[in-house]
This record gives C-alpha cells, structure tokens and sequence, in this order.
C-alpha cells in the first residue's frame, strides 16, 4: 500500500471482530515497526503482545473489575492545556456520542465507550509498548515513531488499530499476566485486528486542522 493512502486511510477502530491477527502478520508488523527512528538509535521500546487465552484471560479481568466501577465523571484536562485542545476533545467526544444516538449532557452515555474499554474493544490482539523507567521522558517522542510505524504498517497488511491509553485501566494485571517488569513503564496500548462488520463507531472520522492553520512558513 502506498504510504500516503495507508496514512489516510488509517483511523481508530473501537469495535473489533473477533478474527485472529496471525503471528506471521504481527511478525512482518513488528518487523516494519523497529525501522522506526529514535533518538541515538537508542531503539527503546519493548513490545509484550496478548492474544489467544492470555488475551482472553485480560479481558475477564478487565470486565469483572468494570462491573464495580463506574465510569464517572470525565476526568477534568490538566489546567495548564491550552483552551482550544480542550474544544477539540470535546468536539470529538460529542460527535461520537451524536453518532451514536446518544445525548452527549447525558453522564449515562459515556457508559457505552466505558463498557467497550473494558472489554479491550473486542480486539484480538492488544500491544502494550513499554519504555525502561529510566529513560528520561523526553524519549517519549521515540515510541511515538514506533507506535505510528506499527500502525501504519498493519494498514499495509489489511490490519486496523486503534492506539489507547484507556487499554492500560489495569496495569497490574498486565503485569502480572504479560511478565512485564516493574523497570519498564507501560507507555500505551495498541488494539490491532479486524473491524466488526456495520459498526457504527467504526465509521467515526474525527476532524483535523488544516495546513494553513498547523504551518508557519517564513522563507
Ligand atoms: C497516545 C494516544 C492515546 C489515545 N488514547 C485514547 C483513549 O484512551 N480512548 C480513545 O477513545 N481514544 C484514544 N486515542 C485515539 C484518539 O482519540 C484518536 O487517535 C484521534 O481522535 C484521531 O482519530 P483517528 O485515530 O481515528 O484518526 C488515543 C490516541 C493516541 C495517539
């Protein structure tokens, strides 16, 4: 696939099917994935993958702990983000929920994106990319490279993601299940697989900024 059409085409999947992403396409991703640039070739990030039963074994899990929490009110964004990212965010959040059907002044609506992140969004294959604690934060930027690698690389081999901090709710449990050590932080999630047929959520696009507002150019 062109890398312009697999950059266009890619967008967050929030309902998977249940169809299995094979170890030889995860391989070929992965294999895209460390082509990423880093600062120093330092190349810091860690991947643990789950799928199969330990997949399944998360996921139960996540769902039983689910049932004793609430989803609760939207955490408030750090006071010291600018006002018009908070906009977006909420743009994005009310769009969503009016695709859905739902009433976004309603608190119960959020329920519905509360349950599908419990239930790891039906995934079948969930990355958890991880960063030695020591590496100073600044590193960060590194799996960013490595995450939008891997994600446009899946496009590539007809596989959709969906990159979410909501997957790591219960890092406990990740570690415990994937053996992730407690050196490493776990940077974020990445749900990969197939997209459930005539879901609604899936056909979500989520508005961007032009180049006229994003690029100051002087020459
Ligand atoms: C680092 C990161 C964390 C994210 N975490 C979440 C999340 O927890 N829940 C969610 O619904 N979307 C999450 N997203 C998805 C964004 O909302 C999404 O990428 C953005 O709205 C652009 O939409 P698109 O991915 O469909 O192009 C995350 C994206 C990134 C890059």
């Amino acid at each position: 696939m062109d890398v312009i059409e697999a950059i266009n085409s890619r967008h967050s999947i929030r309902e998977f099917s249940s169809e299995h992403v094979s170890r030889e396409t995860l391989n070929k991703i992965i294999e895209a994935a460390v082509q990423s640039p880093s600062g120093g070739n330092s190349q810091p990030w860690e991947v643990f993958a789950a799928a199969g039963e330990t997949l399944e074994k998360i996921r139960k899990i996540y769902l039983d702990r689910s049932k004793s929490r609430q989803s609760g009110p939207k955490t408030p964004p750090p006071s010291s983000q600018p006002a018009e990212h908070t906009e977006r965010m909420a743009v994005i959040r009310k769009e969503r929920f009016e695709l859905l059907g739902l009433d976004p002044e309603d608190p119960a609506s959020g329920n519905v994106f509360f349950k599908w992140a419990a239930n790891l969004f039906g995934a079948p294959l969930v990355l958890f990319i991880c960063m030695d604690k020591s590496v100073p934060p600044a590193r960060s930027l590194n799996i960013g490279t490595f995450v939008q690698t891997a994600c446009l690389a899946a496009k590539h081999y007809g596989v959709d993601s969906f990159i979410a901090g909501q997957l790591l709710a219960n890092q406990d449990v990740l570690r415990e299940e994937l053996a992730i050590p407690e050196n490493y932080n776990i940077e974020i999630g990445i749900a990969l697989g197939y997209p459930k047929p005539d879901s609604i959520i899936n056909t979500y696009r989520s508005p961007r900024r032009s180049v006229n507002e994003v690029l100051r150019y002087k020459s």
